[in-house]
């Protein structure tokens, strides 16, 4: 199990993002203008919250952050490998990078993220891309200010990635997206090996923050202004099982909802295998945590479903819904739907179809199968040919699009409270969520935003709302 991260090692980070920052001055007195990154950030709220801290150190290192990565002159993408499309994705930018660093040939290129724990991956960016200056895994963020000062100061290439995580990176500066709001790393990797995925083979074995970790850091969020956070980790529903002494996830939950000043608790992603009664219990009893659960099925074919080694069965998957319901009636759901898993048959889609009508999901993430070497569902025959995999992908989203719509509009009339999170591109208004992590629209201004307001729905428009501050 990895330790909170040693005073000693935090304050080495800092003193090379301390160096780094006076290689960047330099640089930029040099140049006469200040220095820019940019950062993209692929996949999961994970890597969002990575990014964040990207970010952070890039910030103390004066650089100013740019969404233009043909003016930067540092550029990070923090990758995805859960589907080949994000890492094709990744190639092609790099192809783009590559002739603007023509151009620009103090460019600092890095790479980060899941796709850098593979090896083929990283040997294929040394032959094919060699243009790349950094590359470093998920396993050592905590030491990217280390490898950022390697990087400017020797001016050849960085490559380190390790097999587990040393340190956590959870005390690094952060800048965050929205300041009022924010991800929490409850835990790391994930032992559940569904034969499709390539994310434990990546993230390697779960573990557990130590609660009392996770909550000093909802305390200091809660300081700094944060009034919702969203605990996260890849199966949140088995938090705690590594810990010396175990905690649940409903523990943990409540235990962050009674942070003074920390209005709203989210959590994602729950394996339905682990979806425990307490959990309902606390979600159902404590208004702090969001009536929303992201559930995801994968698929509505008990053959399926054991075949991507879920552990659980269609009707399991629907017990639970019917036991959420019971407790939370009007509770959001959500989930992940995979078409094209090899063996999928005609009959086996005609279940995931039937069962998205059956739950009535607010909304589903729909993905093609796609196959990651080294899990394996990759051997498995009886792939599914591209051409019947995007038909039903289409049709599926069509029932989810129309479920999705009928379900939105229970909230028709109703007051709730809305957290507004930005301005609107239309002048004159502002968007936030509801609890049920519903979007809605409304007439204000800049000055709202942070704050939770009770907001009328009045008007659904299929998957959000348009509606007017209550009380005026
Ligand atoms: N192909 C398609 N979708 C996948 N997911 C994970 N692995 C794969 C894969 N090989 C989806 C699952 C998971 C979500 C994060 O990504 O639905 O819940
Ligand atoms: Fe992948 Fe399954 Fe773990 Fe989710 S629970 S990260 S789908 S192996």
């Amino acid at each position: 199990m990895i330790e909170k991260q040693p005073e000693a090692e935090y304050e080495k980070q800092l003193a090379c993002i301390e160096e780094a920052r006076l290689l960047a001055e330099a640089e930029a007195r040099q140049k006469g203008r200040p220095l820019f990154a940019h950062i993209e950030t692929f996949g999961c709220q994970m890597n969002a919250r990575d990014s964040e801290k990207l970010r952070g150190i890039l910030a103390k290192a004066g650089y100013r952050d740019t969404e233009n990565e043909d003016e930067a002159d540092l550029v990070i993408y923090n990758t995805c490998t859960v589907r080949d499309n994000a890492n094709q994705h990744v190639f092609g930018r790099l192809g783009h990078l590559n002739g603007v660093k023509r151009k620009n040939k103090d460019m600092l290129i890095g790479l980060c993220g899941c796709m850098m724990q593979e090896a083929h991956i990283v040997e294929k960016i040394k032959k094919s891309y060699p243009f790349v200056d950094l590359i470093f895994g998920t396993h050592n963020l905590y030491a990217f200010p280390e490898l950022l000062l390697r990087a400017l100061r020797e001016r050849k290439k960085v490559i380190d990635v390790r097999d587990r995580m040393e340190y956590e990176p959870e005390h690094l500066p952060v800048v965050r997206k929205y300041p009022f709001k924010s991800g929490v790393n409850i835990m790391y990797g994930c032992n559940n090996f569904c034969t499709y995925c390539i994310v434990p083979y990546v993230r390697g074995r779960e573990f557990s923050r130590k609660p009392e970790d996770i909550l000093d850091e909802v305390r200091r969020l809660a300081a700094d202004g944060v009034v919702e956070i969203m605990l996260l980790g890849q199966n949140v529903n088995s938090y705690g099982k590594t810990l010396d002494e175990p905690m649940s996830f409903a523990k943990l939950l409540l235990a962050a909802a009674e942070v003074p000043g920390i209005e709203r608790v989210r959590f994602m992603t729950s394996h339905p295998k682990d979806l425990s009664d307490e959990l309902i219990e606390a979600m159902a009893e404590n208004e702090k945590i969001c009536p929303h659960l992201h559930l995801p099925a994968q698929s509505g074919s008990s053959g399926l479903l054991k075949r991507m080694n879920r552990h659980y069965d269609r009707e399991r998957y629907l017990e639970l819904v019917r036991k959420l319901r019971a407790k939370i009636p009007d509770i959001s759901l959500t989930t992940d739907i995979i078409v094209g898993f090899p063996g999928e048959s005609e009959e086996d889609f005609k279940e995931t179809l039937s069962l998205v009508s059956e739950v009535g999901f607010d909304s589903a993430f729909t993905f093609i199968y796609s196959k990651r070497s080294g899990t394996p569902a990759a051997d498995y025959p009886d792939q599914v040919p591209d051409e019947v995999a995007h038909a039903r992908l289409s049709k599926l989203l069509e029932v989810v699009k129309k479920g999705a719509e009928e379900r939105c509009g229970r909230f028709t009339g109703r007051t709730e409270k809305v957290l507004v999170e930005e301005v609107n591109r239309e002048p004159g208004l502002v968007s936030g969520r509801t609890p049920h992590n519903i979007v809605v629209h409304l007439p204000g201004d800049a000055s709202m935003i942070g704050k939770i307001i009770p907001v009328k729905l009045s008007v659904c428009h299929g998957f959000y709302y348009s509606g007017e501050k209550d009380g005026e």
